[in-house]
């Protein structure tokens, strides 16, 4: 298993070795590597099984930092890296030549985030190169939103993971792209639709499709749990016996299943509170050894929209 710790020296001596870490950031982990080498990067494709024409997101500690690996930064997506960066916000922005094909994936386009963790800043304003870092989960599964679930998934792969807590928000970062001035969400995230409407007006977003040469990494059953998970409804109606069915609920309690057999993601109703809870809760309903696990959707506002994008991907079976 990795070693699990908080020594930002450590993980700087494994990252300048070319080898790849745990990285904690609010959203979710991280498997960081250099982006500036291609062994390192092709580490972090091998450890996740994740295939090469889905590309990574690059991570710095600043704006400034942003402008040694992007050609320009477009008037629109300034605004939004002023308001929302560091945070839960990913801007695709044109590449400079020193970022690979290998991390965009052959697009023209980079991915660029900073993380607003201290520890993740910390490192990065400790090492003279950005990280390339997706989600440290093996490729198809929840995200991980503590360093044990890093360790228990990519433990016997990689030799560091930074442990920065339970991650604040719970879910990957939205995914803001621009396309002849029109701003589009790629992937709604951490960060709502409304306050990037707020500061940039309407903005388009470009609803999931699995052949999508913009978002390649978009897969339809991503974020998937081992045990089948269904939308409570239809199915449900012809099952007599719910002692071994878990539930994944929003605020109450279903009437049907045993109560212990279910995890209510806010009581309160908060829609942060509920993103915060969502992988650990999948991956806990997923440990019980359930026949078959029941969810249902949340309201469409705030980040309950990212929070409804995951569970129907993750529902989504083929
Ligand atoms: O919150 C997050 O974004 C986390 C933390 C670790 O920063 N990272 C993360 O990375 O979720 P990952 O690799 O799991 O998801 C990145 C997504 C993928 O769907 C990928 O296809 C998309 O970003 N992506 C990356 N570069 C892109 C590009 N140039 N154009 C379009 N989509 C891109
Ligand atoms: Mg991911």
């Amino acid at each position: 298993m990795a070693i699990i710790g908080k020594n930002i020296d450590k993980a700087i001596e494994v990252l300048n070795s070319g080898e790849v870490i745990g990285l904690p950031t609010e959203t979710v982990y991280g498997l960081a590597g250099n982006a500036y080498n291609t062994e390192a990067v092709t580490k972090i494709f091998s450890v996740k099984n994740r295939p090469n024409f889905d590309p990574l997101i690059v991570h710095t500690s600043s704006i400034e930092r942003i402008n040694e690996f992007v050609t320009e930064i477009p008037e629109m997506a300034l605004k939004l890296a002023n308001k929302f960066m560091p945070g839960p916000l990913t801007l695709l922005l044109p590449k400079k030549e020193n970022i690979s094909d290998l991390v965009t994936s052959g697009l023209p386009t980079v991915a660029v985030r900073i993380p607003n963790h201290p520890l993740a800043i910390e490192l990065l304003e400790g090492i003279n190169f950005p990280l390339a870092a997706p989600s440290a989960n093996p490729f198809g599964y929840i995200s991980p939103t503590t360093a044990q679930h890093v360790d228990n998934q990519l433990g016997t792969k990689i030799q560091y993971i930074l442990d920065g807590g339970e991650c604040n928000v719970g879910i990957e970062s939205s995914i803001v792209g621009f396309f002849e001035n029109e701003v589009v969400v790629l992937r709604k995230g951490g960060l709502a639709i409304e306050e990037i409407e707020a500061i940039v007006g309407p903005i388009k977003i470009n609803e999931h499709s699995s052949s999508n040469p913009q978002a390649p990494g978009m897969l339809k059953s991503h974020y998937a749990p081992r045990t089948p998970l269904s939308f409570w409804g239809e199915k449900s109606f012809s099952i007599k016996d719910f002692s071994n069915t878990g539930f994944l609920a929003f605020r109450d309690y279903n009437h049907v299943i045993p109560k212990e057999n279910q995890l209510v993601l806010s009581e309160k109703g908060d829609l942060n509170e509920a993103a915060k809870n969502l992988f650990a809760y999948m991956r806990l309903l997923d440990s019980k050894g359930f026949s078959e696990i029941f969810t249902e959707l949340l309201p469409e506002i705030g980040l309950g929209r990212a929070i409804n994008d995951r569970i129907k991907r993750a529902t989504t079976q083929e």
